[in-house]
């Protein structure tokens, strides 16, 4: 990336399933394709477009992530959580993940923006196995407060000054790919969770452990499975991101605004 653009971001932002559009606001920018990048594969998720963006949002100097890696994809948890820390390494001290995510708690339906107030790590995983990286963070790092305060409190901030409403609530992370059954999300509601998808807290881990002040916002693209009875697709969380990914965006771009 230091090959393409000496651009140093102030913020990361990983844009999940069908919230790419973000990335097209993006002025005087690079984008680079994941396989472009030493040790990188391509992206597989459909929806994701899978590249790395420098540029500004409104002056703001920011790196975004168009898709992402899944563990469902094969990927080892360590690779996952590379695009996390090298936005970290790129310069980046505050990081937002969003994602596309099946609605736990009954009362956030399709289109809800849900500020993740913390998350459950259900995926078996973890991105810090193995030898620690001592100079990256430390071997067991504290996650009381993976999802900042203050940063939740400025997306909130964000969302009034832009007229959207935003939710809170808790994502539990799955390993995926199948949707879960209604059994899984009647126990994960009873586990606390108001959100479950695929991605997010690897990369979450990760970049707290490295240093990073790190947020996040879940669209809810769909009841979870067992709520409504119809089956759950791939097309229906890329329709609801469509709808609703806008939304978001606003959001977004007035909280990297604001840290300026
Ligand atoms: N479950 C898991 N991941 C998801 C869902 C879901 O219902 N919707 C979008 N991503």
């Amino acid at each position: 990336m230091r090959a393409r653009t000496a651009l140093v971001p102030a913020v990361g932002v990983v844009l999940g399933s069908g919230l790419g559009g973000l990335a097209d606001e993006l002025s005087d920018g690079v984008a680079v394709p994941f396989a472009e990048l030493p040790g990188w594969p391509a992206a597989g998720a459909p929806g994701h477009a899978g590249r790395l963006l420098l540029g500004h949002l409104d002056q703001v100097p920011v790196v975004m992530l168009q898709g992402r890696l899944h563990l469902y994809e094969g990927h080892d948890p360590g690779l996952v959580v590379q695009p996390a820390l090298l936005m970290g390494r790129l310069g980046a001290r505050t990081i937002v993940l969003t994602n596309a995510a099946g609605g736990v708690n009954p009362a956030f339906g399709p289109g809800t923006l849900m500020v993740i107030a913390d998350h459950l790590n259900l995926t078996g995983r973890s991105p810090l196995l193995g030898a620690n990286a001592d100079k990256i963070g430390p071997r067991f790092p504290d996650l009381t407060a993976v999802w900042a305060p203050d940063l939740r409190r400025a997306l909130h901030e964000a969302g009034q000054a832009e007229g959207v409403e935003l939710a809170e609530g808790v994502y539990a992370g799955l390993l995926g790919p199948s949707y879960e059954t209604p059994a899984e999300v009647r126990m994960l509601r009873t586990l606390g969770a108001d959100a479950v998808g695929m991605s997010t807290v690897l990369e979450a881990i990760a970049a707290r452990w490295a240093g990073l002040a790190v947020c996040g916002v879940s669209l809810i693209t769909n009841a979870g499975a067992g709520y409504t009875g119809k089956p759950l697709s791939h097309e229906e969380v890329l329709a609801s991101g469509a709808e609703a990914g806008p939304r978001l965006g606003h959001v977004i771009r007035r909280f990297v605004r604001d840290r300026t």
